[in-house]
């Protein structure tokens, strides 16, 4: 694997370190040697991976538990890191929303836009344009494999995914020239916390195949520097490939709209 340290800088940012893909994120860049910012809110699980992190592989990583939702925070973590020579950033932290779109609150629709869209589009062009000025430096950004479709069931999710996707594969091409790699990567269903949070959608009443976290980090670690996007898994990318272009949009729609209502767990309006 290369030398990240040497091609970007001696310092990684991992957004949703605290568990998950995030945490395999922070782990697999410490193993190459990279200091680690790890960012979440839940300050204790930094504290102990940033401690593990620094006894197995002697790197220096700083926990800045933050809430990614508050007004400010990604010019917070601008300024936090602002005298460390930072290299890498991973705009991981991600929430969903499943279920029918009207009786999920508007909030926390808004909550997932904002994460999972907002913070990554804030963050790559914060740190797009720092590391265009230094002329080296790489920024991943995490979809999913929902982007390939329009999703009935999980419509703003899916929707914010291929916002991100878009934005950092236009992003691969204008920063490629100065230096910066962009690179998104589109896991399809992996095993973590958030993946089975029941929140609309039983995933298991549709398939109970998942990767591994750790997989789909070496996929886009293995991959950073050389493609815009990489969607990890043999199985997923056949499903990348058919959807967005063997099927006509409709008919994708329509298809996940019948799998997913399949998977549907509680219709009842919430409370906004
Ligand atoms: N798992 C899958 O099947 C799958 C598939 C495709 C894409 N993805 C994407 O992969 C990314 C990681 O998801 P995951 O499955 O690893 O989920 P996860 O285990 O739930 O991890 C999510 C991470 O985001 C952090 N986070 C959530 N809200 C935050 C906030 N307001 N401020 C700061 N950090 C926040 C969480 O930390 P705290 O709670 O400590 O703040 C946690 O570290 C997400 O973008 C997700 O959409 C996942």
């Amino acid at each position: 694997m290369k030398d990240f340290r040497a091609a970007y800088g001696q310092y990684a940012i991992v957004t949703g370190a605290s568990s998950g893909i995030g945490e395999q994120f922070a782990r697999h860049l410490g193993a190459a040697g990279v200091n680690v910012v790890l960012v979440a809110r839940r300050k204790d699980r930094l504290e102990a991976l940033a401690a593990e992190l620094s006894r197995t592989h002697g790197t220096d990583n700083i926990v800045f538990a933050l809430d990614l939702l508050a007004d400010g925070a990604v010019d917070e973590l601008a300024r936090e890191v602002s005298d460390l020579d930072v290299g890498i950033v991973v705009a991981n932290a991600g929430i969903s929303s499943a279920g029918p779109l009207v009786n999920n609150s508007l909030a926390t629709e808004l909550d997932v836009l904002t994460l999972d869209a907002a913070v990554p589009l804030r963050m790559a062009h914060h740190f797009g344009g720092e590391f265009t000025r230094r002329g080296r430096g790489a920024i991943i950004l995490v979809a999913s494999s929902l982007e390939a479709s329009a999703t009935p069931f999980t419509a703003n999710y899916a929707a914010a995914k291929a916002y991100v996707s878009s934005l950092g594969q236009a992003l691969h091409y204008e920063l490629k020239n100065h230096g910066v790699d962009v690179l998104v990567v589109s896991p399809g269903m992996t095993k973590t916390e958030g993946a089975q949070r029941s929140n609309g959608l039983d995933f298991q009443k549709i398939s109970s195949t998942r990767m591994a976290p750790s997989q789909v980090v070496q996929a886009a670690l293995h991959n950073l520097g050389k493609r815009a996007r990489v969607i990890p898994g043999v199985t997923n990318k056949a499903a990348d490939l058919l959807i967005k272009h063997a099927l006509p949009r409709s008919l994708s729609v329509d298809m996940f709209g019948r799998l997913f209502s399949r998977a549907l767990v509680d219709t009842a309006p919430r409370e906004s």
